[in-house]
């Protein structure tokens, strides 16, 4: 039996909550439906902005302006989060196998509209909670012996940078930057300052897509290029990219690509992914590990065993890696549904 004073809690506390709740979810009955329609830009764009701005629970007398931190997420991304937990939190699965837990599944449904979006297949996408943890998966997978070195650029945020240092202080590789010029004149510029600072012992080479110090674009398909001539791996950290710029990672021809898509793409907090180049899966350790790490994964029982190796070594692409929650990820599939969409894409 409840005390009264154990029940007033209770009650104190549920009331806090109904409190909380109900202006959030009034606030997101309030917003319209759809996004405003596309032709509205350009009949009218004043009022297509005006609507638009009802997706936010910003407040209306404040002008948000740091989507390079963490990006606010519209109205039918939120909703689209609930629904997650809606989906989620019922526990009606029949087999114990198929509860909603993270990392025993492929989370196709997930993973597929982001490889469309950024220009990959599938299985080449892991889906991960930041920029800063899809930098840390790669400096952790890829073997290397004291002494190999990475080289970055003078300008990486540390989420990309610090992966590197502490690899360095454990396994005492080498960590080297090219300074780049303020500003940065040309493509051929960035690429010869790189050319000139490899050496043999170079394994890597790590920069921001956009940096996020000067806002730079560096010339990712010419670095990509040129690393692969040179027989070095290219990671690419691209926090900032997705929704900023169109992305399409096949295309720039890394072997790596961070992202954080809750930035400027205003996907839910702890959205991020890892793209990792299917010809170098081989070539990156996952960080995380659970039974059957080094099996065929349940989704492709047979699976030859050298892709069976390839995908349970993978950091990025195995389903047995770290993840946001399942309804993070029904809101990504939402942030990034209009731009799947060909008007979207213009
Ligand atoms: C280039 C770059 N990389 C990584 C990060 C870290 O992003 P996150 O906190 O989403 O991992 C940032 C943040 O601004 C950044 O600018």
């Amino acid at each position: 039996m409840l005390d009264r004073r154990r029940f007033l809690t209770a009650t104190t506390g549920l009331a806090a909550t109904l409190a909380f709740r109900s202006p959030l979810l009034a606030q997101l009955e309030k917003a319209p439906a759809n996004l405003p329609d596309h032709s509205l830009l350009d009949k009218n764009e004043d009022a297509y902005w005006a609507e638009l701005r009802q997706q936010f629970l910003i407040p209306a007398d404040e002008i948000y302006l740091n989507n390079g931190t963490v990006g606010s997420s519209p109205a039918p991304v939120l909703r689209a989060i609930f629904d997650g937990y809606n989906t989620t939190e019922k526990m009606d699965q029949q087999d114990p196998e198929d509860y909603p837990i993270w990392g025993y599944a492929a989370w196709n449904e997930f993973r597929g509209p982001l490889a469309a979006f950024v220009g990959c297949n599938r299985d080449e996408i892991a889906l991960l909670r930041n920029a800063t943890e899809a930098n840390s998966y790669i400096a952790n997978g890829i073997d290397m012996k004291p002494g190999d070195e990475v080289l970055m650029t003078d300008q990486e945020h540390p989420g990309g940078e610090h992966p590197w240092n502490l690899k360095a202080k454990r396994y005492g590789i080498v960590v080297r930057k090219v300074t780049l010029p303020r500003p940065v004149k040309n493509a051929a510029q960035v690429l010869n300052l790189f050319n000139h600072a490899i050496t043999a012992r170079t394994r890597v080479i790590f920069f921001s897509h956009i940096t996020t110090f000067s806002g730079v674009v560096l010339p990712a398909k010419e670095l990509s290029t040129f690393a692969r001539s040179k027989g070095i791996l290219s990671a690419i950290d691209g926090a900032h990219v997705p929704g900023m710029m169109r992305l399409n990672v096949r295309d720039i021809g890394c072997d790596m690509y961070s992202a954080s898509p809750h930035k400027w793409l205003m996907a839910p907090k702890g959205s991020g992914f890892l793209y990792v180049r299917d010809e170098v899966i081989d070539r990156l350790w996952n960080t995380n590990a659970t039974e059957g790490w080094d099996e065929s994964p349940s989704f492709a029982p047979n699976a030859s065993s050298e892709s069976a190796a390839r995908t349970s070594r993978c950091g990025g692409c195995a389903p047995r890696s770290s993840s946001p929650t399942i309804s993070d990820s029904t809101g990504l599939n939402a942030a990034i549904a209009p731009w799947l969409t060909t008007s979207s894409r213009k």
